[in-house]
């Protein structure tokens, strides 16, 4: 569990008709908990139909007067929700249950299935005005979905339509009547949001989150500085400045930025306070911020020693440290684990940024950044590959991201 006051048994029930971004907003909420450290899980029902073999359904399936696929769909439904109520009672804190849970009998449903097990309900729906966004979503997402393999992209488009439609027909959004109910409502993700009755702490923590996403495309590049005095000496922490190779690269990272910016564009540039992070921009025709979250994880007492002088003087702690390297925490210094804590202010502006973003900083704080943009478990955090001189492009799209490393030297 993520080191704090409760330990959740929470479930977030997503509301909202096909198109809506419901399984992004679900998938970037997955990787937000997981990432602070609880044990979040997604139990998306579509794929529970596709499991059964019911893929490529005509639009006709989803009519709520067809009686019989009505009986096949609740079916399915129900079997995720008791898979996730299983997973619930036990390591599970967190379960995002996936589905278009449209009309309040199901809600019903679903709330007191859920009650009955002491869990937690909280509704996130998604309403999109806009109708460019819903036309961007079809096409950009549902139609690699399974359901519309290898067929024509406008009849896939047309059936995706009229799926809606049905869908539409019996759509009951979130209103006064579910007042007693804690729900997140999102317009247009990020354009407006209700929140009602969300009382606790990670339901607290979620709804900042949420009210920090757009659905905006965009790039961030990760970079660590170029490499320092301590990097040739082999010695952690400090604050050196940079070596001639180190300098070599600021100028290299002032080059290669512009080319792969559209024209006009303006990426906002992050440093730590550290002198090798702001020296690192420094060549850049852009302003740079300096955060002091993203400075590098604190080495306490070892702070300046090279990891050789930390096996032979201090060999329990050394060993400690290879044994469970996300927690250990250094003497007066800091853990892998207490990096992701505080990095979570720059995750929330990272999300709520439009503009595309560079962050210059260090090994361990770019290792946390990166699970956290690439959806990989907090486990493989310390190990995460950043070597120096290397630029890490990321583009977070709806389901995942695209990565480009770009060596320069
Ligand atoms: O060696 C460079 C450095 O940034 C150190 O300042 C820091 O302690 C270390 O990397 C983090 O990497 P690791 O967790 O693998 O020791």
């Amino acid at each position: 569990m993520a080191a704090e006051l409760e330990s959740p048994k929470l479930a977030l029930v997503m509301v909202g008709l096909p198109a809506r971004g419901k399984t992004y907003i679900t998938t970037k909420i997955v990787r937000y908990l997981s990432w602070l450290g609880y044990r979040t899980r997604s139990f998306n029902v579509g794929s529970y139909r596709r499991a059964r073999g019911l893929v490529k359904m005509p639009a006709e399936f989803f009519d709520p007067r067809a009686r019989e696929a009505v009986r096949v769909r609740t079916e399915l439904a129900l079997e995720a929700l008791e898979d996730l109520l299983e997973w619930l009672r036990g390591e599970g804190e967190v379960a995002l249950y996936d589905a278009t849970n449209h009309e309040r009998a199901r809600r019903e449903q679903v709330l007191s299935r859920c009650q009955a097990e002491g869990v937690r309900v909280i509704f996130v729906e998604s309403l999109c005005e806009d109708a460019g966004v819903i036309e961007a979503n079809v096409r950009d997402t549902k139609l690699h979905s399974p359901d519309y393999a290898g067929m024509d992209p406008d009849e896939a488009v047309r059936d995706f339509r009229a799926r809606i439609a049905y869908y539409e027909s019996s759509y009951e959004p979130l209103s006064e009547l579910d007042e007693a109910h804690s729900f997140v409502k999102l317009v247009d993700v990020g354009r407006k949001v209700v929140v009602n009755r969300v009382e606790s702490y990670v339901g607290a923590r979620l709804v900042y989150f949420l009210m920090n996403l757009h659905a905006a495309r965009r790039r961030i590049w990760l970079t660590r500085h170029g490499e320092s005095q301590f990097n040739v000496l082999g010695r952690i922490g400090g604050d050196a400045w940079l070596s001639a190779r180190g300098s070599e690269y600021a100028k290299a990272l002032a080059r290669f930025l512009p080319s792969r910016l559209e024209p006009g564009e303006v990426p906002v540039v992050w440093t730590s306070t550290l002198r090798r992070t702001i020296a690192t921009a420094s060549a850049l025709s852009f302003r740079a911020h300096a955060w002091r979250a993203l400075d590098e994880i604190d080495a306490g007492i070892c702070d300046g020693m090279t990891y050789g002088e930390i096996e032979e003087q201090m060999p329990d702690e050394f060993a400690a440290r290879r044994a469970n390297k996300l927690r250990y925490r250094y003497p007066r210094g800091e853990s892998y684990a207490d990096v992701i804590q505080r990095l979570e202010p720059v995750i929330l502006e990272l999300e709520r940024q439009t503009r595309p973003v560079l962050v210059v900083a260090h090994q361990a704080v770019l290792r946390a950044l990166y699970v956290y943009l690439t959806g990989r478990p907090q486990e493989e955090c310390p190990y995460a590959s950043v070597p120096l001189h290397t630029v890490i492009e990321l583009r977070p799209n709806a389901y995942g991201y695209e990565e480009h490393r770009f060596e320069l030297e």
